[in-house]
């Protein structure tokens, strides 16, 4: 045994790799110290009150916006890739009804390329194709899924309708309202990129080895569904649950927080100010409110936000609103985290094309803190 066999090292390198940049990108930019967040050198407040999701989609995978002919186009090919290859909901079928639809997407997903003759394909042409037609069957999946466990079978997508109708419509089996569909439209506009978060970074970590597309997205979705990334937004709405009457919150939250406990939807890696997607799921979630004649999530969510700060300091984040509209337009707690993949599929797959373009393998290094020159026993002389 050496001096250094049992050494112990304290790690300086930066821990979950906070303010170090990995590469460069142009897909968005997250502006911490101001609050601001850009898709493609647009900012989001006038992608939110101007855009489409469609129209943000384009942008992501193309770097400008679409003209008229261009946007019409990518819809097409959007509605003519709706429909899912029926064995995938055959499989969808054989899958336990209580497995969290996070998961059956991220299965589904996986499955699909096998229904793809070009996967194995990297090529931009090739895999543009690829996103267009992932992004048209993520809602495609997530409904179908929904409606299985529920015993109902599947709607079949409506081509013409744009994918936040499309959507509604396949979960719920009717149209919804206009005001429904612009809001989740706008929601899916909020969370289509926000830099190298996990999920995209796992994606572009998987695509820099020249997988495919598919396995750098069924690895998105699983780094997604952690309740740190984007399982927080099911949580908040289990938080206010189960606080259940805004007059429990305070001591509920001051108990919470003496115990160490987290609570979801607020904090953020990157924003020290307010997240700007919050701003505009604030306003809905008191829109819907309002609409549905019942304030009291929006009323608990405001209450919550207040408390947060005063004790902690801590702004809400994009899953602390996107909870209470969500719950108030009637969608299942657990859908929340694959509604975020629903509309996170465009960045994702705008980081894989741009990974592909210009790729490098991303190996990083680990601060080794661990001993050295251990003396090895026999294993019947330890
Ligand atoms: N509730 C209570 N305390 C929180 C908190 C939260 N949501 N978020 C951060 N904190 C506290 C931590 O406990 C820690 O306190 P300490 O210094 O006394 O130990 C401090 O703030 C720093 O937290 P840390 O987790 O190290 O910050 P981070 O920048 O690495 O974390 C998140 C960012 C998002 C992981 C973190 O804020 C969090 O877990 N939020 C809840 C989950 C969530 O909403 N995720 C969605 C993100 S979009």
């Amino acid at each position: 045994m050496t001096d250094k066999a049992n050494e112990s090292h304290t790690a300086t390198a930066a821990t979950g790799l906070r303010g170090v940049v990995v590469g460069a990108s142009t897909v968005s930019d997250v502006v911490g110290d101001k609050g601001e967040l850009i898709y493609q050198g647009y900012n989001i407040h006038e992608l939110a009150k101007s855009s489409t999701f469609e129209e943000v989609a384009f942008l992501l995978w193309n770097k400008c916006l679409p003209r008229r002919s261009e946007l019409d186009e990518l819809k097409r090919a959007i509605g003519e890739a709706y429909a899912v290859p029926k064995p995938i909901i055959d499989l969808l079928r054989q899958i336990p009804r209580e497995a969290d639809p996070i998961d059956v997407l991220r299965t589904a997903v996986s499955a699909l390329e096998f229904y793809d003759p070009e996967a194995r394909n990297i090529s931009r042409e090739v895999s543009l194709k690829a996103s267009i037609k992932l992004t048209a069957q993520f809602p495609t999946l997530v409904a179908a899924a929904d409606r299985i466990r529920r015993g109902l079978d599947p709607v079949e997508p409506l081509p013409d309708e744009n994918i936040a109708t499309n959507f509604l419509y396949m979960l719920k089996g009717e149209k919804p309202s206009e005001y429904d569909a612009h809001v989740f439209d706008v929601c899916l506009v909020l969370h289509a990129d926000h830099e190298l978060n996990a999920s995209t970074f796992t994606a572009r970590v998987v695509a820099g080895t020249l997988a495919n597309i598919y396995a750098s997205v069924t690895a998105a979705i699983g780094a997604l569904s952690g309740p740190l990334h984007g399982g927080a937004n099911t949580n908040v709405m289990k938080t206010l649950l189960e606080i259940g009457d805004i007059k429990n919150l305070e001591s509920f939250i001051k108990q919470a927080l003496a115990a160490k406990r987290k609570i979801m939807g607020f904090g953020h890696a990157v924003y020290r100010t307010e997240d700007p997607r919050a701003t505009h799921l604030r306003q809905f979630s008191k829109e819907m409110g309002e609409r549905a004649g019942d304030t009291k999530w929006y009323e608990m969510s405001r209450k919550l936000e207040e408390v947060m700060m005063r004790e902690k300091g801590l702004y809400p984040n994009v899953d602390f609103f996107s909870a209470s509209t969500y719950y108030v337009m009637g969608i299942p707690l657990d859908l929340y985290t694959p509604i975020f993949a629903i509309s996170r599929i465009t960045g994702w797959t705008a980081h894989i094309l741009e990974q592909y373009a210009d790729n490098k393998l991303i190996r990083p290094r680990a601060e080794y803190v661990g001993p050295r020159n251990l003396r090895y026993f026999a294993i019947d002389k330890r």
